[in-house]
């Protein structure tokens, strides 16, 4: 008796754990997926309309407006960077095809065998020697955008995903990447940052004017520096100072320090088929001067990319023939596609996450990002989730179908 009531509420759960799914799928296809697929009909059934341009009259000023791009079906992938036109046509062989490789080293490298400088911006505060070439080989390196004045977040990561401990003895370098600021604030905030600096000794700093329009300069600090202080690196990590990343998992569960590390290796939450967004109101606004094409290549979301080291200098190198864009996901994946490498799909669609997901430790040992953080929160939940760390799923069963019927996104804007 006791078992068959057991066994019949093990049943009734997993019934109560689909309909929520369901519901949930129903949710998003009808408050946010709805434009993609009445999109992809509307494409299905007029395939000759498509790619006249007409797929930007969509209306973004209802609530899509907090939608970066529109969706746009996209039957193949097909890199739209058009200044890659050339290249164009050879995009749909898959980077593990050895061929593939040997005609992707032929054609770039030409491009590698010059120098890396710092580039057209000086480091106004760097870390040369975090990584010298007597110590082993380090696993990861984290770089993580920021901006002055937010000194509690970058405390805060360091006292939790961010810090060495969490895996002690693998080679795990954490830098802060800034611009400038200026004005009298801005002297202020760049002495209180060089002591920070001395302090902790995981800043670094070029000379560009730190803005959320100059996120691309910034990113390519980041990439100039793994090239050329620490190239051996076997992956790197691009993410924001407002997020909650699972290293141990990152480390541990997808890059796995005993395997030998991956090459041509760029992965996160791939955005495939969007649309640039077009409204000049919207913070995600791509004039058409900048980038003239309908569709983005397939880009990771800013909010936490992971790339194989040797991806820092082809990337970078790649940027140098590559006119700046304000949004730097986008860029990114117009570097990739220039140098015919495809970004690989996580091995599940809930590790890289770039709204917030409700925090309960079961769902939180199992992810990689999650985003949108106060430096408290954060705090709150990784000290959680580490002392829960043996037992996170203990009550799953239980609050399965709860958990789950909330785990959409509570803010449906997305920021890079
Ligand atoms: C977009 O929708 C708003 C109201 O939802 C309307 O006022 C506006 O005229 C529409 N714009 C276009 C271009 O259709
Ligand atoms: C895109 O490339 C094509 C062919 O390479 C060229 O004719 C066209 O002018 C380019 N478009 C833009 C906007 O650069
Ligand atoms: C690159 O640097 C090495 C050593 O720093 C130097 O020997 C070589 O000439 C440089 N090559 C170029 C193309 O500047
Ligand atoms: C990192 O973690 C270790 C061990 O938990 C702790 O002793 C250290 O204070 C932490 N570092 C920072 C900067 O909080
Ligand atoms: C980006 O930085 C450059 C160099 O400091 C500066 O000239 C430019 O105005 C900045 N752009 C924005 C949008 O802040
Ligand atoms: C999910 O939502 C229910 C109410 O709808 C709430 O009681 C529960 O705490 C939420 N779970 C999480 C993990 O936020």
């Amino acid at each position: 008796m006791q078992w068959r009531r057991r066994h019949c509420c093990a049943h009734t759960a997993k019934l109560l754990y689909l309909l929520s799914l369901l519901g949930v799928l129903i949710l998003l296809v009808q408050q946010e997926w709805l434009p993609g697929f009445s999109g992809m009909l509307w494409w299905r059934s007029h395939p000759v309309v498509y790619g006249e341009g007409e797929l930007h009259t969509t209306n973004m000023s209802s609530h899509h407006s907090e939608w970066r791009f529109v969706i746009v079906p996209q039957p193949t992938f097909k890199a739209d960077a058009n200044i890659s036109s050339h290249e164009k046509e050879g995009v749909s062989s898959s980077p593990g095809d050895p061929s593939f490789e040997n005609t992707l080293a032929a054609s770039i490298e030409g491009e590698l065998s010059g120098n890396i400088t710092h580039g057209p911006f000086t480091y106004i505060i760097n870390e040369p020697d975090k990584c010298p070439e007597s110590r082993p080989v380090p696993f990861l390196v984290l770089l993580i955008a920021t901006e002055a004045r937010q000194v509690e977040a970058r405390n805060a990561i360091r006292q939790t995903w961010g810090n060495e401990s969490v895996a002690p003895a693998l080679g795990f370098i954490r830098l802060f990447l800034l611009g400038k600021n200026e004005g009298e604030l801005g002297l202020l905030q760049q002495k209180m940052l060089e002591a920070e600096s001395r302090r902790y000794h995981d800043i670094i700093q070029q000379d560009f004017m730190d803005s959320y329009k100059n996120l691309t300069l910034k990113t390519l600090m980041g990439m100039n520096w793994v090239a050329i202080h620490c190239p051996q690196v076997s992956y790197v990590m691009k993410t924001d100072s407002d997020m909650f990343v699972n290293t141990e998992y990152l480390i541990y569960k997808l890059l796995r320090p005993e395997i030998r590390p991956k090459k041509n290796y760029f992965t996160g939450n791939n955005m495939r088929g969007f649309a640039p967004n077009r409204n000049k109101n919207s913070k995600w606004y791509m004039p058409p001067e900048l980038y003239p094409g309908d569709k983005y290549p397939t880009f990771c979301s800013g909010t936490g990319y992971v790339f194989s080291g040797d991806m820092a200098s082809k990337i970078y190198q790649a940027s140098l023939s590559i006119p700046n864009l304000p949004l730097e996901d986008v860029y990114v994946a117009i570097c990739l596609a220039k140098l015919q490498i495809e970004p690989t799909p996580p091995p599940n669609e809930f590790l890289f996450n770039h709204w917030r997901v409700s925090y309960s430790s079961c769902t939180y040992s199992h992810l990689i990002t999650s985003h949108g953080f106060h430096p408290n929160e954060l705090l709150k939940y990784w000290h959680h989730l580490q002392s829960n760390k043996l037992n996170a799923c203990i009550n799953t069963l239980r609050t399965r179908a709860g958990r789950h019927s909330n785990r959409t996104r509570e803010k449906p804007s997305i920021a890079v």
